[in-house]
């Protein structure tokens, strides 16, 4: 790290778990262009070769599912030693009305991100630099009040509550995340085309900066928090200003 806090990025190894599309990719790409030796993960080979050839640079795309334990094992007993991880992977289940709320669901939900996050996290530590970064991608969900998001609420806050004491148990170690709300990326595409453009078009009149946000954005937040030395235990929201408390 250089004596005015900051950390070079040049020539530095990132993981990025999620990094074949929407958040992960343009994260990864702002990486490389920073000249970091990048490894981008996801569950489709040719998601990820895709990815690598959009973003060029130095980048290694891993197949694997973040679900998967063994998967898990397996990539870090291969990764070497890492300076910055990034997980940016996703799961959609565990949303809806609460008095609907399937708790199979809901675990799916658990399953898909809570659980991965923390036992890549877990298995990464051998790995990570003493002083590196690990920067989660939550939800603004998460401490926000939008009704049918109380599953969603709980994967992205419990995620979100760990990471003041993590910052504190894991340093030197940084433990921060980004709290993304909408952005525009490939998750959405399970929501019908017109269904989708209503819904952007409805949260662009209530946010403050009048519109959805672009991956890139989070991506520029996930960068500024693993290349700022000062700053960890921080859950930083990147939401154009949609969680903020509004009124007269
Ligand atoms: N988009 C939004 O409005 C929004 C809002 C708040 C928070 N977020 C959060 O931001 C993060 C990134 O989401 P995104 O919008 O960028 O979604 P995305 O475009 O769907 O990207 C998700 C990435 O994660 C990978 N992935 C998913 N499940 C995986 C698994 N089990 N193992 C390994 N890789 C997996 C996907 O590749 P494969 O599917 O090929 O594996 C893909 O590379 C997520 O944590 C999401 O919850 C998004």
């Amino acid at each position: 790290m250089a004596e005015n806090g900051s950390t070079e990025l040049n020539g530095q190894r990132v993981v990025v778990m999620g990094g074949s599309s929407g958040v992960g990719e343009a994260t990864a790409a702002l990486f490389a262009a920073d000249g970091a030796e990048v490894t981008i993960t996801g569950r489709d080979q040719e998601r990820l070769d895709q990815a690598a050839k959009r973003i060029g640079g130095n980048i290694t795309a891993y197949r694997m599912d973040g679900a998967d334990q063994t998967d898990i094992d397996g990539f870090f007993a291969r990764s070497g030693p890492v300076d910055h991880l990034v997980l940016a992977l996703s799961g959609a289940a565990g949303s809806g009305p609460f008095a609907q709320l399937d708790l199979a669901d809901l675990a799916t939900g658990f399953n898909a991100k809570f659980w991965p996050y923390v036992r890549i996290l877990q298995a990464a530590l051998p790995l990570l630099r003493k002083d590196g970064s690990v920067t989660m991608v939550s939800a603004a969900s998460a401490h926000s009040a939008i009704p049918e998001t109380a599953g969603l609420a709980a994967i992205n806050g419990a995620l979100e509550s760990m990471v003041p004491p993590l910052a504190a148990e894991l340093a030197p170690l940084r433990v921060n995340a980004v709290s993304p709300g909408v952005i525009d990326t490939q998750w959405w595409d399970r929501v019908p085309a017109e269904r989708r453009k209503a819904l952007f078009d409805g949260l662009a009149a209530i946010t403050p900066v009048g519109r959805v946000g672009r991956p890139e954005e989070v991506a520029r937040a996930i960068r500024m928090l693993a290349g700022n030395g000062f700053i960890t235990g921080v859950v930083l929201d990147c939401t154009g200003g949609a969680t903020l408390p509004m009124g007269r």
